[in-house]
């Protein structure tokens, strides 16, 4: 293993070597043998149990919620509305600085008044001594409306659309050159019109909240979330508490996707609930209350053209449409990303726009934007290629850029052609056949396809404290999220070289808004971010260990710099022979523990560079000539994400992501009635997610090649695969039939 220098060096540098190691879950025993506890699976002394009662209206005002049958069912021990339920402040959004970080999901209040925002809004809440009990008295709950027109449809609304004041922190328009003019002089162009739909994230366990308040006004929440901290801190500033009066805990979530990044009613609900009855309420959703309550992928509308000399040189690059928002909330869906780094061009424009409906918040579902934006991009390329004539790697090849095309900045590390190269080379993409329709197995007809997978590197601010123990071991402790992915796993790796120690004497304690802050498991920033944190805490930790030990030790006059970690302790550097372990230092000393916390320095990295992660994603599909039914008969993803902590659990994120990505291209679709603003298809029996059959063996590669400006090289993985995947599809099922398909998802009846 190599040493990272610059701004991320430090004398201590991994040495033993876990770093990049294939290590299977240190989780895994627990997860196979069921023993690993969700949110729903927590309990407290005397606990009730809740269920909810959503609108069925989209806009309008609550005449009267009817609740005597439901008063009087078996078990039933309050019912909240927005009547009796106790003051509750507006939820800081995600995304706002206040408060050290809000979570909501929008800033509506949540049951303070009579207003209804969207259908599905909760409308009361059906505390009982069971869950059988509560959710036999909701359905007894009725609700009286006065309905006023809502603006549920997106094709009549759209063009009302206006640039939101940011996406994502970035310019909701960049403009450089003008496009418009180099697309008229272009030879070659294409311009067109791509549609995705709404989607929700279906992870395999729902929403759930457990809420207890204490004797002591800890108020106690165990909820499904990836942003411990943050909705802590939301929590906190709608109860009127200060941060430390609100413990979350979250050991293990089964899934989230995006949908548990932000904070969503049912969790500010159970403590509301749990405050009326004075008894600790257990609240999980169905999943028809998910696609209720908790909010998907928007849809979209986009406009992508591409002008070309013959060469394939691009002389202009547009990228723009719009998304459906709500007003109290601010997620336009960052689509025009991809464009905005991926092609040089010397014209470039890309807009967004955003139209608000009466409907519950839309939120970040994995790469919200660069999912839906690559496949609307990477199908416009690949539009161009045939347009051109030209194989469609080598029309990317001839536009890659040499500094970011929009920043102007230089890229920090980017190794896409190599992405491609090697992927050509293992898939066999030199035996394609370039026309339409050119091979077939019977009235099976074959395709293959490829799309460049884009997501950005990001790194959060965040704490960790690091602990040795004369026995020498070592615990990491950040608030941290496990929801499938390996984060114990890998920072585990990482720890382990940083200290010089094996990955089984490191242990990593996560999952509790009780220890030094992370941010949230969002943006694939968790492993990086937390890296960065470790590694500033080890740094202090290992000055200190200096500064303990004695006049006789070798390491007395040791400078930090000249040290290193390695066989449980430090040695000198520049005497391999000289060191002490962590046990013999803590010992002499009279010590059982040393201990340190460090914030994660500023990503700094990120003004200087243009930072992302890439990949090229191969897809060979059989679309049958009669039905149009599609089979993906085999998959590729070569990627470009930094260092690879750990490739094992690596290549399930990709895989996963592949797996995400052709359900978005194939089967996943939320259906949203444009007449009443309701979702019709909550449910895993009408809204179609992937199944085991549907999906061929996932090859993964990647370069594998650290990004100097990242701590230990690292970028994250957690996102990037389902980009380009749904473009893949798309461009492989024109190989096999000539049928472009520009709307997701590509259902059979679109391909006869
Ligand atoms: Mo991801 S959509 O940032 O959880």
């Amino acid at each position: 293993m190599s040493t990272m220098r610059g701004k991320w060096g430090t004398s201590a540098e991994t040495t033993s070597g876990a770093v990049g190691k294939p290590l299977s879950r240190v989780d895994g025993t627990l997860k196979v043998r069921g023993e690993a506890a969700f949110t729903a699976e927590y309990s407290f002394e005397r606990v009730t149990f809740a269920a909810l009662v959503y609108s069925t209206i989209a806009k309008g005002t609550i005449a009267h919620i009817e609740q005597g049958a439901a008063s009087a069912a078996p078990g039933v021990l309050a019912i909240v509305t927005h009547e009796n339920a106790p003051p509750m402040k507006a939820p800081p959004a995600f995304g706002t600085p206040d408060a050290g970080g809000g979570a909501a999901a929008s800033t509506l209040p949540v049951m303070q008044g009579d207003e209804i925002f969207w259908n599905g809004q909760p409308l009361a809440v059906v505390v009982a001594a069971t869950q059988e009990q509560a959710e036999y008295a909701a359905s007894l709950v009725t609700v009286a409306y006065r309905p006023e027109p809502a603006a549920v449809s997106f094709d009549a609304l759209k063009g009302t659309a206006t640039a939101p004041s940011d996406v994502l922190g970035e310019p909701a328009e960049v403009t450089i050159g003008d496009a418009e003019a180099g697309l008229r002089e272009a030879a070659f162009t294409v311009d067109r019109v791509y549609r995705t739909p709404r989607y929700n994230h279906n992870a395999i366990e729902p929403h759930a909240t457990t809420a207890s308040w204490g004797d002591d006004g800890v108020l106690t929440v165990y909820d499904s979330t990836q942003s411990l901290s943050w909705v802590r801190n939301t929590i906190a500033a709608v109860f009127a508490l200060a941060p430390e009066q609100v413990r979350v805990l979250a050991p293990f979530v089964g899934g989230a996707f995006g949908g548990k990044g932000m904070l969503w009613n049912h969790t500010l609900l159970c403590a509301a609930a749990a405050k009326i009855v004075r008894r600790p309420v257990k609240l999980v959703l169905s999943r028809e209350g998910v696609f209720r309550a908790v909010g998907g992928r928007t849809l979209s509308e986009q406009r992508v053209a591409l002008g070309a000399t013959a060469d394939g040189t691009l002389r202009a690059l547009m990228h723009s449409g719009t998304t459906a928002v709500v007003a109290h909330n601010h997620f336009p869906e960052q689509f025009s990303f991809p464009a905005r780094h991926l092609y040089a061009a010397p014209s470039i424009a890309v807009a967004q726009q955003t139209v608000n409906l009466d409907m519950v918040a839309n939120t970040a579902m994995r790469a919200p934007g660069e999912s839906i934006g690559t496949f609307a991009l990477e199908s416009a390329i690949d539009e161009l290629a045939h347009a051109l004539g030209m194989d469609p790697i080598e029309l990317r090849r001839r536009n890659e850029p040499a500094k970011d095309p929009t920043k102007g900045t230089p890229f920090s590390s980017r190794h896409l052609l190599e992405a491609y190269r090697r992927g050509a080379e293992r898939f066999g993409w030199a035996d394609r056949a370039a026309a339409p329709r050119a091979r077939r197995d019977g009235k099976w007809l074959i395709g293959q396809g490829v799309a460049t997978a884009y997501y950005p590197y990001i790194r959060q601010p965040g704490a960790a404290r690091v602990r040795i123990s004369a026995d020498g071991t070592a615990v990491v402790q950040t608030t941290a999220h496990e929801m499938g992915m390996g984060t114990a796993t890998g920072q585990i790796q990482h720890a382990a070289d940083r200290l010089g120690l094996s990955p089984d004497q490191v242990a990593f304690e996560y999952g509790d808004s009780n220890l030094p802050l992370s941010a949230t498991a969002g943006g694939s920033a968790q492993s990086v971010s937390i890296i960065a944190a470790v590694a500033a805490a080890v740094e202090q930790l290992h000055e200190s260990l200096l500064e303990l030990v004695g006049a006789d030790s070798p390491l007395a006059d040791a400078d930090y710099r000249q040290i290193e970690a390695r066989a449980d302790g430090l040695f000198r550097a520049d005497a391999p022979g000289q060191g002490e372990t962590y046990a013999a230092i803590l010992r002499r000393a009279g010590r059982e523990y040393i201990e340190a916390e460090a914030d994660a320095p500023p990503p700094s990295e990120l003004t200087e560079y243009s930072m992302h992660s890439y990949g090229a994603q191969f897809c060979e599909v059989r679309v049958h000539e009669e039905t149009g039914e599609v089979r993906v008969s085999r998959w590729l993803g070569s990627f470009d994400c930094g260092r690879i902590l750990n490739p094992q659990t690596a290549a399930s994120q990709f895989r996963g992501g592949i797996v995400m990505g052709i359900g978005m291209a194939l089967t996943e679709e939320t259906l949203f009635d444009e007449r009443s603003g309701r979702i019709v298809n909550p449910s895993l029996a009408e809204y179609h997610v992937p199944v085991h059959l549907d999906i061929p063996p996932i090859d993964i590669i990647h370069t594998d090649i650290p990004d100097e400006q990242a701590p230990l090289g690292v970028h994250g993985v957690g996102e990037i695969g389902i980009t380009g995947a749904a473009a893949a599809l798309a461009n492989a099922i024109f190989n096999a039939t000539g049928k472009r398909i520009r709307d997701l998802p590509i259902t059979l009846d679109k391909l006869l």
